[in-house]
C-alpha cells in the first residue's frame, strides 16, 4: 500500500450494514488516523474534515475478494510488468498489481488475496519477499497472498511452510487450479498447515494436471472413479471435484487444520460440505464464484464462444444447488477467482474470467434483487465471512477497526463494458450485462483511494 497521512473522513447518512455486530441503521461514520474513531447519528462535520454524503448509499466493511489472480510474482522486474499494458492481445497474461488492484478498487473491495499460480511460482520466501516489496510499491488495495503448497506447484515436494507461515501477508497455502494427488504428501501439507497456523485454501477440483498425475498415482484414495457429467468423455476414467473436496476435508479434519473450499460448483460437493460442517470433524468453509452461480454449460460468451473457466460452468441443475446453498448459509463467501488472460491466451482456451469489477453488481442484481441472499448476507459473504476466514483483522466497522470502508449506490444502473474496466485483460462474460449497484467510494486504511469512479 502507498503510504501517505491520512485525513479524517466524515461519512454521512448512508445505511450502514455492518454482519460483525448486526447493525443495519442510517448512522454517521467517522474515520480518523486510519480506523473508525466513531459511528453514531448526527457526528458534526469540521472544517478540515473530508465530508462525503451517502444518502441512499449503503456503508459497509470493506470488501474482500479472497480468490483473485494479480499475475505478478514478485520476480519479474517492474518494468517488465508495466510492459503488459503496452502488449494488448498479446500471449502473456495480462494484470499486474498495480492494474489489478485498481480494478479492485474501482469494484469496491478494498482488500484482495493473490493466488500463487503466477509464473514463477509463489514458492518461497524470496518470492513472498519480492511480491511484497510490488505490492507496497503500487497497490492501490490491501493485498493478502496465498503460499503454493508444493515446489514449482509440481504436486511432489512440499513448499517451506513454517518459513512462509512467518510472513504476516501470507495467509494461506493454495496450489491453485490442482488438487495435491498425492494423499502423503497432502496429509503432510495438512500437519505442516495445523502446526503453522495457516489455512489451507484448496482448489480440489478435477483439472487435466491433476487427471494425469492421478492416472500415475498408487495411492488408494486416489483411485479414478468411473462417471459422465463432468466435461470428459462418456465412460472415461476421471476424478472429480466431489472425491477431492471429500479427501481433502477428511485429512484436514484428522489433522485439525483448518480448510477452506475454492469455488465450489457441483452440488454433490456441497453435499459432502453440509455433512462435514454437520459432524464437525473439520473447520471446513467454502466460497461460490458469480460465474458458477449464474451461468451454466449452455452459456455462451457474446461473441457466441463457449465460456471455458476451471471449474467448468456445470449443469442448470448445480447452479440452483449452488444458489439454495448460498440462501442456506452452508457457503460462506462470494469470491470472483478474477482470472485475467490476453486475448489470444483466452481465444486459444485458457481457462477464466475477470471479475473484480462485475461481482458487487453482479450479487445485488442477480441474488439480492431477487431475494436469494439479503444485503446484509452479501456483505457478511463479501467482507466479514472471508476476512474471518483468511484471519485478516478486518471485515467489520466496529470503533477502533481499520478503516477500510466501502460505500455502494444500490439503485446505481450500469452496462458492463469491458472497454471501460480498469483490468489490463477483458475476458468478462458479462459484456452487455445491465447491472444495478455500484461502488462509489472505497477508503483503504483511512485513506480514499476510489470516489465517484476516479482513482487516486
Ligand atoms: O479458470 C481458472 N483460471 N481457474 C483457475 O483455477 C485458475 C485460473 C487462472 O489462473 O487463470
Amino acid at each position: 500500500m502507498l503510504q501517505e497521512m491520512t485525513q479524517d473522513i466524515l461519512i454521512k447518512n448512508g445505511r450502514v450494514i455492518d454482519p460483525a455486530t448486526n447493525l443495519d441503521e442510517v448512522l454517521d461514520v467517522l474515520v480518523s488516523n486510519g480506523k473508525i474513531a466513531d459511528i453514531s447519528p448526527g457526528i458534526e462535520a469540521h472544517k478540515d474534515m473530508e465530508v462525503i454524503d451517502a444518502p441512499g448509499c449503503i456503508v459497509t466493511p470493506g470488501l474482500v475478494d479472497c480468490h483473485v489472480h494479480l499475475r505478478e510474482s514478485g520476480a519479474e522486474a517492474k518494468a517488465e510488468a508495466e510492459e503488459r499494458k503496452d502488449a494488448q492481445g498479446g500471449g502473456k497474461a495480462k494484470e499486474t498489481i498495480r492494474s489489478g488492484t485498481r480494478a479492485a478498487a474501482q469494484g469496491g473491495f478494498t482488500t484482495v488475496i493473490c493466488e500463487p499460480n503466477t509464473s514463477p511460482p509463489i514458492d518461497s520466501c524470496e518470492r513472498v519477499e519480492g511480491l511484497q516489496r510490488r505490492i507496497a510499491d503500487s497497490s492501490l488495495v490491501n493485498v493478502y497472498i496465498k503460499a503454493a503448497m508444493t515446489l514449482g506447484m509440481q504436486g511432489e515436494e512440499v513448499t517451506d511452510i513454517k518459513r512462509l507461515s512467518g510472513h504476516s501477508t501470507v495467509k494461506a497455502l493454495s496450489e491453485d487450479g490442482n488438487p495435491v494427488v498425492d494423499e502423503r504428501l497432502m496429509d503432510e501439507i495438512c500437519r505442516l498447515a495445523a502446526e503453522n497456523g495457516l489455512l489451507l485454501s484448496c482448489h480440489s477440483e478435477d483439472s487435466a494436471f491433476s487427471l494425469s498425475q492421478s492416472k500415475a498415482s498408487k495411492s488408494s484414495a486416489s483411485k479414478p472413479k468411473k462417471g459422465g457429467r463432468l466435461g470428459f468423455s462418456p465412460g472415461q476414467e476421471f476424478h472429480n471435484e466431489a472425491n477431492f473436496i471429500a479427501r481433502d476435508m477428511a485429512l484436514a479434519g484428522a489433522r485439525n487444520a483448518p480448510i477452506h473450499i475454492s469455488h465450489v460448483s457441483l452440488r454433490e460437493s456441497l453435499e459432502l460440505i453440509r455433512r462435514a460442517k454437520k459432524s464437525g470433524r473439520a473447520a471446513v468453509t467454502c466460497e461460490a464464484t458469480p460465474h458458477h452461480l449464474l451461468l451454466d454449460s449452455d452459456f455462451r460468451c457474446p461473441d457466441g464462444s463457449p465460456a471455458i473457466v476451471n471449474p467448468p460452468l456445470r449443469d442448470k441443475d448445480d447452479g440452483e444447488a449452488l444458489r439454495a446453498a448460498l440462501k442456506e448459509g452452508l457457503i460462506d463467501a462470494i469470491a470472483s477467482d478474477h482470472a485475467p488472460h490476453g486475448e489470444e491466451d483466452k481465444k486459444a482456451g485458457a481457462p477464466g474470467f475477470i471479475g473484480l469489477e462485475t461481482t458487487l453488481g453482479l450479487v445485488l442484481t442477480r441474488l439480492v434483487q431477487p431475494g436469494i441472499i439479503s444485503l446484509m448476507d452479501a456483505v457478511r459473504m463479501m467482507s466479514t465471512a472471508p476476512s474471518a476466514i483468511f484471519r485478516l483483522g478486518s471485515g467489520s466497522l466496529r470503533k477502533g477497526a481499520p478503516a477500510d470502508v466501502s460505500i455502494i449506490d444500490t439503485g446505481r444502473e450500469w452496462t458492463v463494458d469491458v472497454g471501460d474496466l480498469e483490468s489490463l485483460s477483458k475476458n468478462s462474460p458479462f459484456e452487455g450485462w445491465r447491472l444495478r449497484g455500484r461502488a462509489v467510494a472505497a477508503i483503504v486504511g483511512g485513506r480514499i483511494v476510489m470516489r465517484d469512479g476516479e482513482l487516486l
